[in-house]
């Protein structure tokens, strides 16, 4: 990427590992202001060193209201609302109570704090929200669809939130961010977590469950792309664009399967 020529004061939650992390590294060494947050207390010190430059670390569990608070003290020029967690298994039998905590954690808590974020930028006179939605919020997935679900709506969420706050005219802009599969981890916690819980008890077979344990090895295995580099690059220009885009997505490949999945009807 070119050298970056403006600093901004950019806050991301979910800082802590995975993409989160490598973002922040880029935005401190690109010479932005960082806030990095984390949801654990004991992960603040290990990731101030390993952040170095110009990054501030605090711990920000983002369902918790006075930690959401904290975001109203500083002058953020683009929030990164990059924490989420994931749950996978069928709609025809999950704990309902399982979806509606991810609702809680990728939904409503970043809007929540979406909010802050919009108040303070109305009175800096501008500023940038990213939301980190994923592929799966654009194409329905067999059994990932209780993350699927806060996908698809934190994709819709940001693009009518784009055009409410374009009709408000003070200078906000807002993105969303669709990464395809990266190794971070995420993915084998998210394909695994039915596991916990689909047991003999469950409406599909003891050899169809076998069965999806083998696929879900081997699926993933071949489509994560092992560098995050790619995503990193599309958060940090949408962080940067004077008037970055709707919708960033990476690898450049998963582009084209979303367009040719829905034109395809999926
Ligand atoms: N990796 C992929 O292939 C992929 C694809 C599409 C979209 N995404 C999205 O990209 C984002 C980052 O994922 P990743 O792959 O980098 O996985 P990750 O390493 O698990 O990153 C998610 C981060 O959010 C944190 N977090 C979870 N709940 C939180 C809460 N309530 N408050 C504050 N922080 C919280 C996690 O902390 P703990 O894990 O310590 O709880 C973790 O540090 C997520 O929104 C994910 O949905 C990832």
């Amino acid at each position: 990427m070119k050298a970056n020529s403006f600093r901004k004061s950019i806050l991301i939650t979910g800082a802590g590992t995975g993409i989160g992390r490598d973002t922040a590294k880029a935005l401190v060494e690109r010479g932005h202001k960082v806030y990095a947050t984390t949801h654990h207390d004991a992960e603040v010190a290990s990731l101030r060193d390993a952040l170095g430059g110009d990054a501030e670390v605090f711990r920000l569990e983002i369902t918790d209201p006075q930690d959401r608070a904290k975001i109203a003290e500083l002058d953020i020029d683009v929030l990164i609302n990059n924490a989420g967690q994931g749950e996978s298994g069928s709609l025809a039998e999950i704990d309902i109570d399982r979806v509606r905590r991810l609702f809680e954690v990728n939904l409503f808590s970043s809007l929540e704090l979406t909010q802050i974020a919009i108040g303070t930028m109305i009175e800096r006179g501008g500023g940038t929200i990213i939301f980190i939605s994923s592929a799966v919020g654009r194409i329905p997935f067999p059994f990932l669809m209780p993350y699927g679900m806060t996908k698809f709506a934190l994709s819709a969420a940001a693009s009518g939130l784009r055009s409410e706050m374009r009709t408000l005219g003070k200078g906000i802009h807002v993105s969303v961010i669709e990464p395809g599969a990266f190794h971070t981890g995420f993915n084998q916690r998210l394909w695994s977590s039915r596991f916990e819980w689909m047991d003999n008890s469950s409406i599909f077979s003891a050899s169809q469950i076998e069965t999806m344990k083998s696929d879900s090895t081997r699926t993933l295995r071949w489509i994560e792309a092992k560098s995050t580099v790619s995503i990193v690059n599309k958060i940090v220009s949408a962080s940067e664009a004077k008037t970055p885009r709707l919708r960033y997505v990476a690898p450049w490949y998963m582009a084209i399967v979303v367009r040719l999945l829905r034109i395809l009807g999926a």
